[in-house]
């Protein structure tokens, strides 16, 4: 069986190092890795190839930048000319980038049946990119991965039970990668970082692109900065762009963005997490760490059901508020919640069964 692999920005990397880990393990299957560039400064994209062993990719496609249609639409482009030439069986994305729905879109329209990892995550916020990509992408896959039984009552809950498709609950990829990769941790080598600090990160477009809620965030990191504890903000690219161009100051620990080893000694010596990533929440959880989500609604419902993670919004006062009331608070890992790092291996399984199937 032949299967090409779409991918293209940081936590996509992440997620397929185990599932393509599994899938050597197994034997059986070839795979092909095409990298759309979406993500391409080598902190961003290199680092996670050499920490995690994933193979190079065999595909380079080297687009990102422009708004969403444009990056979607020329990945669209060359992703079809790669499924033409190296005709898979089946194609695998991750996620819900504009890589995850580039990839489905060019291979259902190509008769190529596509495999869903995270399928059936829902924020119920269309403004959200991620929210597009992920409907759009599960309503054009046929093996629909889904990390959490949320997921899967998301799509039960869209009718996916009478559709011919398959919805399977097979756990999280992430907490895969948290327990594989737990003992590499790496302290970053940039600098001397504080003592004690809390972890923050920030990235998500409805934050960032929006003047006020950017405004609001950079105000409560800087005043917990000042008065509480160090937050140590490893930067996203984007971030740091819209910071400057809004004329904003970030006063805390600003660190480049860290390769996955780092991030995972950041996790397991922070006092607390502060986020508006997606995966970051779950992975506070997989450290023991309380999370703080500056977010209106999460896709990991679970946690904030837990009370592990609590949803702030970008409110000043209740990040501030929730950072002084959860600092230090060990939270524990009900390792069922997310398949207790078995999620690669049942994927691999269940893409051989499928190919046994169809024959
Ligand atoms: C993308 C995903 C988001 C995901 C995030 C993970 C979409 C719509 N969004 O958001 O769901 O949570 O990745 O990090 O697909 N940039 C660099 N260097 C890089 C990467 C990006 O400078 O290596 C710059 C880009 O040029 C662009 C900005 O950062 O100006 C945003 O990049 P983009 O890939 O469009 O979206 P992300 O915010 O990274
Ligand atoms: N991450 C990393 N280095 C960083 C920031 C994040 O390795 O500087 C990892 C993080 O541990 C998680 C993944 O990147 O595994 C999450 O990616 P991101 O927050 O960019 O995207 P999201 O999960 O929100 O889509």
């Amino acid at each position: 069986m032949k299967i090409l692999t779409i991918i293209g920005a940081r936590p996509q990397f992440i997620k397929a190092s185990v599932v393509s880990r599994a899938i050597q393990q197994a034997g059986g299957i070839e795979e092909i890795i095409l990298h759309t560039g979406q993500h391409f400064d080598s902190n961003m994209s290199d680092i996670f190839f050499n920490q995690l062993g994933i193979p190079r990719p065999d595909l380079q496609l080297d687009i990102h930048g422009g708004g969403h249609g444009e990056m979607t639409g020329r990945m669209l482009t060359e992703i079809e000319k790669a499924l033409l030439k190296h005709k898979p069986d089946r194609v695998m994305v991750y996620g819900d980038t504009n890589s995850t729905l580039a990839g489905a879109l060019a291979a259902t329209k190509l008769h190529i049946p596509v495999a869903h990892v995270e399928a059936g995550l829902r924020s119920f916020n269309m403004r959200m990119p991620e929210e597009i990509n992920r409907i759009l992408t599960d309503q054009i896959s046929d093996l629909l991965f889904c990390p959490t039984s949320t997921a899967v009552r998301n799509l039960e809950n869209e009718g996916f039970s009478s559709k011919p498709v398959k919805v399977m609950q097979v756990g999280d990829v992430m907490q895969d990668a948290a327990l594989l990769f737990a003992e590499k941790a790496v302290a970053p080598a940039e600098g001397e970082l504080p003592e004690a600090f809390v972890l923050a990160t920030l990235h998500r477009a409805e934050n960032t692109d929006n003047p006020e809620r950017l405004a609001n965030i950079v105000r409560a990191l800087n005043q917990i900065h000042q008065n509480q504890v160090p937050v140590v903000l490893p930067l996203h690219p984007r971030t740091r762009k819209l910071v400057a161009e809004q004329g904003q100051a970030l006063n805390v620990h600003i660190i480049e963005p860290v390769g996955y080893f780092e991030m995972v000694w950041l996790l397991e010596h922070c006092q607390l997490v502060l986020t508006d990533s997606g995966g970051v929440q779950k992975e506070a959880y997989f450290f023991g760490k309380a999370c703080v989500t500056m977010r209106d609604q999460t896709e990991w419902v679970e946690l904030v059901e837990i009370a592990a993670n609590v949803l702030v919004g970008a409110v000043a006062h209740r990040i501030i508020q929730e950072c002084t009331k959860n600092r230090g608070r060990q939270v524990k890992d009900l390792s069922e919640l997310y398949g207790g790092g078995k999620a690669s291996y049942r994927i691999v399984e269940l893409l051989k069964k499928a190919h046994f199937l169809e024959g």
